[in-house]
């Protein structure tokens, strides 16, 4: 294969052994990087892609927090711009997990040193990331016609959301475990990628700045109304759904195709496993699928904080979560 690997780098275990702070949270140590946490992998993974990652200007990045619905997105986008190569009846997510058609950047083809041949790929290319927009590579804002989604969540759900992540994939441990620290963690802003508010400002400052470069989505519009969604995804993208294929039902077949309850069915979602940061199961990306299921998770008091919390730190940006 042309995949290169990176020599094991020195510098970089220097690097990390000199981050202050770090903070042992679910799954490992992470250190503060230039305000931004990272387990020792991802950031290694985040720096070997920064240096080697060369954008074209077909190129799509979908972009997200963790437990975002990033899943979603990436099987919504994978099923839009392919629409003309498979019909929905034979689309390739039926029998893979949307993580192996959209990988991700940082956390699966810049592993461990490894520099993929991203250029075999076949354009336009779908690609994923949970780096907050700061840490984009240069080429990738600079390509001019590069395309940017980043997916929004409301920051209880997405809390609630990734606790129960960490408990299926065995990352934390239940039920005597209290959810006192990574809540207190997740306040602090003390979470891999985090805090949660800088990454959706940095992509919201974006998309005010740069409408036609970075599209900002949220969840919960997605779930009131994933049609519509899936025509502003085509439209942002260059791939609009034509008056025949409108009147011919694909907008809603691919939004079936996509749903939550569909994708959740199958076999190649129920069974298996994906190496990435962590070994996580390929049904863990599947859970409820509901907006507000923090009330089952949350106290009044800790949903009162994160909501005042997020209100200031938003502040006067216009994003309301
Ligand atoms: P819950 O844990 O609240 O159920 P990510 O993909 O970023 O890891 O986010 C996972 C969250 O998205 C989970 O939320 C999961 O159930 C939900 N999800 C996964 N696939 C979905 C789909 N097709 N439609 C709606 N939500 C989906």
């Amino acid at each position: 294969s042309s995949t290169e690997v990176e020599q094991k780098d020195d510098h970089f275990e220097e690097l990390f052994q000199r981050l202050q702070p770090k903070k042992p949270v679910a799954g490992g140590l992470v250190a503060n990087y230039q305000g931004v946490w990272f387990y020792a992998d991802l950031l290694q993974a985040t720096l070997t892609f920064q240096k080697h990652f060369k954008a074209i200007d077909s190129d799509i990045i979908l972009a997200s927090m963790p437990k975002s619905g990033t899943t979603w997105l990436k099987a919504l986008t994978f099923s839009i711009v392919n629409r003309n190569n498979h019909s929905v009846d034979d689309s390739p997510l039926l029998f893979s997990n949307p993580h192996y058609l959209v990988p991700f950047l940082e956390i699966y083809l810049y592993k461990d040193g490894n520099i993929p041949d991203i250029d075999s790929m076949p354009c336009p290319r779908i690609l994923a990331t949970h780096l907050p927009y700061q840490f984009l590579p240069s080429s990738i804002l600079d390509c001019s016609n590069c395309r940017i989604i980043y997916l929004c969540r409301n920051p209880l759900d997405v809390f609630t959301s990734l606790l129960q992540f960490l408990l299926q994939n065995g990352l934390i441990s239940s039920p005597s475990m209290s959810i006192d620290v990574p809540f207190e963690e997740f306040c602090q802003g003390i979470h891999p990628y985090g805090p949660f508010w800088d990454h959706c400002l940095g992509y919201w400052d974006a998309s005010l700045k740069n409408p036609q470069k970075v599209l900002f989505l949220k969840y919960e519009d997605l779930k009131k109304d994933v049609n519509s969604s899936v025509k502003k995804i085509a439209d942002f993208l260059g791939y609009p759904f034509s008056a025949e294929e409108q009147e011919a039902g694909l907008v809603e077949e691919i939004a079936m195709l996509c749903s939550f309850e569909n994708l959740k069915n199958l076999d190649c979602n129920k069974e298996g496993e994906i190496h990435g940061a962590f070994r996580v199961k390929h049904s863990s990306f599947f859970r409820k699928a509901e907006v507000g299921d923090w009330v089952n998770v949350l106290t009044p008091s800790m949903a009162n904080r994160l909501e005042k919390l997020f209100q200031e730190k938003l502040g006067e940006s216009g994003l309301t979560l």
